[in-house]
């Protein structure tokens, strides 16, 4: 099938790639001519494992494009699938300026009859609004659905994520325009739900706020855990055992962060309220996420109440291991409270050390976590990343000044690093620190 996507961003460019694996013809568009450019030089604007190799793979056997040119794209496609930001406003608004833009593109250069999707995070409401911007700009009268496909990969395992859905959610107005859209898929194994553009739009939210409402309820058990000198692990363990509850998403530390669930529950939040309804139960859930990064500097301030001079490593800034991604990462605000109390920070990350220099000047960023321990009075831990696990904690306490650790997800065991000779504090599990 012919098939065009607009906007070259994570779910863009994942979804583009993965339609061009399972042998569509697609031409993936951005007006960004730098994005465009390296991608036709085989270079990824974002750091997603396995993604370049596929890139590369498609777009030399043929069926993976890059271009500027949405007409072009839209006349030679017959699915035309939007897949442009949709970036939060200050009162928790998703601003669709982009999306509203893309769908008087393409209406302006359609040349026969299409099947437009959302496959955007956009709110209830969008496909009505999606579809009345292409009426008014459609000259010709031609033949169009929109259509709903939201998309729930995940940063840093995306790949695997497309190919492998928990779901496929089509929502359409006809199911004859849903089947057709289903062929793409028909290669995955997954189940799929057809249902009405409203309700797909719905599933999106719905899903995303759940699993942060999931995240900020175990964080609030953590903190009953903290002061009971109970274990949240032992916790989310016994819970998760119950098939209704499930393990996952139960993970406490320092909350969700990212460029999905922070947006998306706030705007689950808005279009609530915009509806009479006040969501009070997920307005709870964003108060108790932005708690856990100020939560963890009154640990580590218990333990060193005076920060003026100590220097602090930091393990991890992405805002989630396996991405560069540093968008709502909980790293930027603890760094920046710690700075502000006269701590100096050395940080290590093993994606996002660029990205991290334009938004935290003042970190001193080093080359790996050993460096980064070099006379630290403590290390914290901030993201969970693989390699952390399996550092060479003798030599780590050697570096340090002071053999201090706060890890903010709970990655190691507690028993065994103080075994080690380490001071350990976590996240609900045990003990909070005296100075
Ligand atoms: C999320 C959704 O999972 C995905 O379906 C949707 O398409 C986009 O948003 P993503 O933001 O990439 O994906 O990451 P995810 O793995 O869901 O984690 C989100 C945040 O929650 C991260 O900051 C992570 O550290 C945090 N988290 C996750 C927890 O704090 N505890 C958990 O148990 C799980």
């Amino acid at each position: 099938m012919n098939i065009c996507i607009i906007g070259t961003g994570y779910v863009g460019l994942v979804t583009g790639t993965v339609f061009a694996e399972l042998g569509n013809d697609v031409i993936c568009v951005d007006k960004l001519s730098e994005k465009i450019a390296m991608l036709e030089n085989g270079k990824m604007p974002i750091y997603e494992p396995g993604l370049e190799e596929l890139v590369v793979r498609n777009r030399n056997e043929g069926r993976l494009s890059f271009t500027t040119d949405i007409k072009n794209a839209v006349e030679n496609s017959e699915i035309i699938f939007i897949c442009v930001n949709t970036p939060p406003k200050d009162d928790g608004e998703t601003d669709l300026s982009f999306v509203k833009a893309a769908a008087k593109e393409v209406a302006k250069h359609m040349n026969g009859d299409k099947i437009i999707v959302n496959k955007s995070t956009v709110p209830v409401g969008t496909g009505d609004l999606v579809h009345n911007i292409v009426s008014e700009n459609n000259p010709n009268n031609y033949d169009y659905h929109v259509v709903s496909n939201p998309e729930f990969l995940r940063e840093g395992s995306a790949i695997h994520d497309a190919l492998n859905p928990d779901r496929i959610v089509i929502g359409a107005s006809k199911r004859q325009v849903a089947f057709r859209l289903l062929e793409l898929y028909a290669s995955l194994e997954a189940p799929i739900l057809i249902t009405d553009v409203n309700s797909a739009e719905i599933i999106k939210y719905a899903s995303n706020a759940f699993l942060a409402t999931k995240i900020s309820f175990i964080n609030s058990i953590a903190d009953i855990c903290e002061k009971v000198g109970a274990d949240v692990e032992q916790v989310a363990k016994g819970m998760g055992h119950d098939q209704r509850i499930g393990r996952s998403f139960l993970n406490a530390g320092l909350g969700y962060g990212g460029s999905c669930f922070p947006k998306d529950v706030k705007s689950l939040i808005h279009t609530s309220s915009g509806l009479g309804n006040e969501f009070s139960l997920l307005k709870n859930v964003v108060d108790t996420n932005e708690r856990r990064a100020s939560h963890f500097v009154d640990m580590i301030k218990a333990r060193f109440p005076d920060m003026k001079g100590k220097v602090f490593a930091v393990l991890g800034l992405a805002f989630k291991p396996n991405t560069d991604d540093m968008r709502e990462a909980k790293s930027i605000e603890i760094i920046e409270a710690l700075e502000k109390e006269g701590a100096t920070v050395k940080a290590f990350d093993p994606i996002a050390m660029e990205a991290t220099k334009a938004i935290l000047p003042d970190v001193t960023c080093c080359n790996s976590s050993y460096e980064a321990c070099e006379g630290a009075d403590a290390m914290l831990l901030i993201t969970e990343w693989r390699e952390f696990k399996f550092l060479n904690l003798e030599k780590i306490k050697e570096a340090m000044n002071i053999p201090v650790i706060f890890d903010g997800r709970n990655l190691y065991d507690p028993a065994r690093k103080r075994r080690l000779g380490f001071e350990y504090y976590s996240m609900g599990r045990g003990e909070w620190p005296k100075s």
